[in-house]
């Protein structure tokens, strides 16, 4: 028999500290109310002193664990989303397998940007259905404060620290029904931070410049962002052979609210079935999607038997989306 690949256990941490918009008045030339007006967000969580991805990645992971009643030892594969690795060797997932204590998984990163979550499901639904693996952890996890200009209003406004994990293995019913991922390179300029890789090198100059901080095209990218939630979102819908009208609840990437209201617009669903947590959390990358998913099903927002879009795009240009019928 066909094996189905669903969700089976889903998990989020947020650090505990909370900078408002009145804090970042404090330090640029910004107010509270064009960042709550402009963007919809009104505060993010930032990580402590010494604390990195792989730390708020285990902690999400084991939540997921306990949630899908599963032991770290039960890991087949871990697959860490992150733009925000601690370092760029060992892969943070390798970290987050010791930590956690998951000794039978394979463990890789993967750099989507704030799709990779979407990108990673993706992947765990083949190893799943191909029968590879039965238990795949999959992480979206971010430390988005380490890259922040704050010299850069328009940026350093946006991005929050967090993580979220889902366990994908195979269900009876439900399951993922659909999902679509996709790139567009022409559009790598919108969305970056230029060096510490191999073309420019991290050294005193790069530091000066701050070009180890996100730099971002924001007109450009909103323009991209409001096409390709709806359109993409519809697509999934259509590869799942349902319509808009069977649609319960939408999980979007957490940019910016006037991108995700223009897409609920797009599915014609209602505001309360949509969920929205950038309000308190403003843009988590990769994190976003796993976070917003694991808060509306603690919230008794997802019931199993609902179809709901998870849907996602950001640099690279990059972007996913899903219909999951909900198993748990
Ligand atoms: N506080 C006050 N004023 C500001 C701020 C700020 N924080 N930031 C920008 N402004 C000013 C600008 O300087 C500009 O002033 P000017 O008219 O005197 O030049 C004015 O506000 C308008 O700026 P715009 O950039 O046109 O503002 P816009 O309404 O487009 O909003 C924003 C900017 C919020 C960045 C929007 O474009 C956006 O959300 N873009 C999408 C961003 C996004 O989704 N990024 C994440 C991708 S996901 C990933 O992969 C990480």
């Amino acid at each position: 028999m066909d094996i189905k690949a669903g969700i089976i256990g889903v998990g989020s941490y947020v650090p505990e500290n909370i900078v408002t918009n009145f804090d970042l008045e404090k330090i640029m030339d910004t107010s509270d109310e064009w960042i709550r007006t402009r963007t919809g967000i009104s505060e993010r969580r930032k990580v402590a002193e010494g604390e990195a991805t792989s730390d708020t990645a285990s902690k999400a992971a084991l939540k997921a664990l306990e949630c899908a009643k599963l032991e770290p030892k039960d890991v087949d594969m871990i697959i860490l989303a992150t733009i925000t690795p601690d370092s760029p060797l060992p892969a943070t997932a390798c970290i987050v397998q010791e930590n956690i204590g998951a000794v039978n998984a394979a463990a890789f990163d993967l750099a989507a940007a704030c799709s990779g979550f979407l990108y990673a499901m993706n992947i765990a639904k083949r190893f799943v259905e191909s029968g590879a693996y039965k238990n795949v952890l999959i992480i979206g996890a971010e430390t988005l404060s380490s890259v922040i200009n704050y010299d850069d209003r328009s940026t350093a406004v946006l991005f929050g620290d967090g993580a979220g994990a889902a366990v994908i293995s195979a269900v009876e019913n439900g399951g993922i029904l659909s999902i679509t991922n996709g790139a567009d390179g022409s559009g790598k300029d919108y969305l970056k931070i230029p060096a510490g890789g191999s073309r420019i090198k991290a050294g005193e100059e790069s530091v000066k410049n701050k070009l180890h901080t996100v730099q971002m095209a924001g007109n450009d990218v909103f323009k991209f962002a409001v096409r390709k939630m709806a359109d993409e979102s519809v697509k999934a819908v259509e590869a799942a052979n349902l319509t808009l009208e069977d649609i319960d609840f939408l999980i979007p990437h957490q940019a910016n609210i006037r991108i995700i209201d223009s897409s609920a617009k797009r599915l014609k669903l209602e505001k309360d079935k949509v969920y929205v947590n950038l309000t308190r959390y403003g843009n988590m990358s990769s994190a976003s999607v796993p976070v917003a998913m694991d808060e509306a099903f603690r919230e008794g927002k997802l019931k199993k038997g609902d179809k709901v879009v998870l849907v996602g795009f950001g640099g690279g240009l990059t972007w996913g989306a899903s219909v999951v019928e909900w198993s748990i």
